[in-house]
C-alpha cells in the first residue's frame, strides 16, 4: 500500500490502495474513460486531514505548465496547470511584474486548490484575481469550462466543495494579473506596519511578496518541518446583535465588519481564550504561536487531532455559545 505520508501537509501515515499520477488533461480522460470509480484527487494535500487509510483510488494532479494566454495594455492572462505549486507560481509572477497575487505568498498547496476554496490572506482572495477555469467531470470524462460567476465563490469556499464536490478534477486556472499600476493590498494584518520598518514608502510587489512571507513565517508552522493544514477551523461570522453582546462581555475581543453587518470574529482569539493555547493531545497540538493552527508534533494520529479539534470546539461552544466550522476537509 503506498504511503500518503509525504502528500499531505499534516504528514500522519495514513496510506491508500492505489495512487495514480495525473500529468495531463488528456490522460486523465484516457483514465476514466478506461475506469469508473470513486477517485479521491489529491492536490498539496495542505487543506486535508485524511482520516483512515483509502480505499479510492487516488488521482494525484501533477498537471503543470504556464502559459500567458491573452494579453491587453493593462492585464496579462495566464493559464496555469492546476497542479502547479502554488507559492512557485506567486513568486514567478512576481519576477515577471505581473501582480495581483503577491498577498498571497507562501500558502501551501497546489494552483487547483486555490479557486477549489478560494484561498485568501492579507486582504486579497482568489477571486480578485480569478478569470476562469477548466474542469473534467468525473463521470463523463468532459471538460467544461466555468467562469468566475459559475465558481460561486464565498469565503473559503466556491462551488466546488459545495453543489459538485467530488464531482470534478480542476485541471487549470486562468488568473488576470496586472502589468502595471497594480492595485496594492496594504491595509491588512503587519503588513504596512513591517513595511515602514523597513523604511519602504512604494513598495513594490516584490517587495509585498518578501514582507508577507516574513510574516507568514514568524507565526505559522513551515508545513516542511511541523505538520499542519493552516488554520484549522473557519472564522465564524455572527449577527450585528452577537457581536455587540460579546464586545461589551469582552471588551478586547477582534471583530471585523463585513458587507452585509454581520461581523467575522477570529477563530483564533476565541481558541486562545479558552486556553488551548500551546496545549497537546497525544501527538497533537494546538501551535503556540497562533492558537488557528493544529499541528502533529509528535507523530499525531488523525484520531489525536480529530480529537483535539473536538475538544477545542466543545470548550469555544462552551464560554462563547459559537460553533466553530472545520475550515480543513476531512477525508476518509
Ligand atoms: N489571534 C489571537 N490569538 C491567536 C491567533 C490570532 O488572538 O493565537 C487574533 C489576533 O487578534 C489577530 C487576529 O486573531 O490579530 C487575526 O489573526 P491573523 O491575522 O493571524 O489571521 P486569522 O484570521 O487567524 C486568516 C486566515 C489565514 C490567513 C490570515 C492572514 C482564515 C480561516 N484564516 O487567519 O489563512 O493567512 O487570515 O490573512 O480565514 C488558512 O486559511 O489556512 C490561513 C492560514
Amino acid at each position: 500500500m503506498p504511503s500518503l505520508k509525504k502528500y499531505h501537509t499534516f504528514g500522519i501515515a495514513v496510506k491508500c490502495n492505489e495512487l495514480i499520477r495525473i500529468g495531463s488533461a488528456e490522460q486523465l480522460q484516457q483514465q476514466l474513460k478506461e475506469r469508473k470509480a470513486d477517485y479521491f484527487i489529491l492536490g498539496g494535500g495542505s487543506n486535508i486531514l485524511m482520516i483512515d487509510n483509502l480505499v479510492r483510488p487516488v488521482l494525484k494532479n501533477e498537471i503543470k505548465g504556464k502559459e500567458i494566454i491573452k494579453e491587453t495594455e493593462k492585464h496579462v492572462f495566464l493559464k496555469v496547470g492546476s497542479g502547479e505549486n502554488w507559492h512557485r507560481l506567486v513568486r514567478y509572477c512576481v519576477a515577471c511584474n505581473f501582480g495581483g497575487i503577491e498577498n498571497l505568498s507562501l500558502i501551501p498547496g497546489t494552483v487547483g486548490a486555490a479557486p477549489m476554496q478560494n484561498i485568501g490572506a492579507y486582504g486579497v482572495e482568489t477571486i480578485d484575481v480569478f478569470d476562469s477555469l477548466e474542469a473534467i467531470n468525473l463521470k463523463t470524462g468532459k471538460l467544461r469550462k466555468f467562469s468566475k460567476a459559475a465558481c460561486h465563490f464565498g469565503y473559503r469556499s466556491s462551488i466546488f466543495k459545495t453543489k459538485l464536490k467530488g464531482r470534478y478534477f480542476i485541471t487549470s486556472v486562468t488568473f488576470k494579473l496586472t502589468k502595471k499600476n497594480h492595485k496594492l493590498h496594504l491595509g491588512y494584518g503587519a503588513i504596512s506596519s513591517r513595511l515602514k520598518d523597513a523604511k519602504i514608502s512604494n513598495p513594490t510587489i516584490r517587495e509585498i511578496s518578501d514582507v508577507v512571507m516574513s510574516i507568514r513565517e514568524s507565526k505559522l508552522p513551515d508545513p516542511r518541518l511541523i505538520g499542519n493544514a493552516g488554520s484549522f477551523f473557519k472564522n465564524p461570522v455572527v449577527s450585528n446583535y452577537k457581536a455587540k453582546k460579546l464586545q461589551k462581555t469582552y471588551p478586547g475581543i477582534p471583530v471585523y465588519k463585513q458587507d452585509d453587518n454581520t461581523f467575522k470574529l477570529s477563530a483564533g482569539w476565541l481558541i486562545e481564550q479558552c486556553g488551548w493555547k500551546g496545549k497537546k493531545h497525544g501527538g497533537a497540538a494546538c501551535y503556540d504561536k497562533h492558537a488557528l493552527i493544529l499541528i502533529n508534533h509528535n507523530a499525531a494520529s488523525s484520531n489525536d487531532v480529530l480529537e483535539l479539534s473536538k475538544a477545542i470546539q466543545f470548550s469555544v461552544n462552551e464560554k462563547f455559545n459559537i460553533n466553530l466550522d472545520p475550515e480543513v476537509n476531512f477525508i476518509s
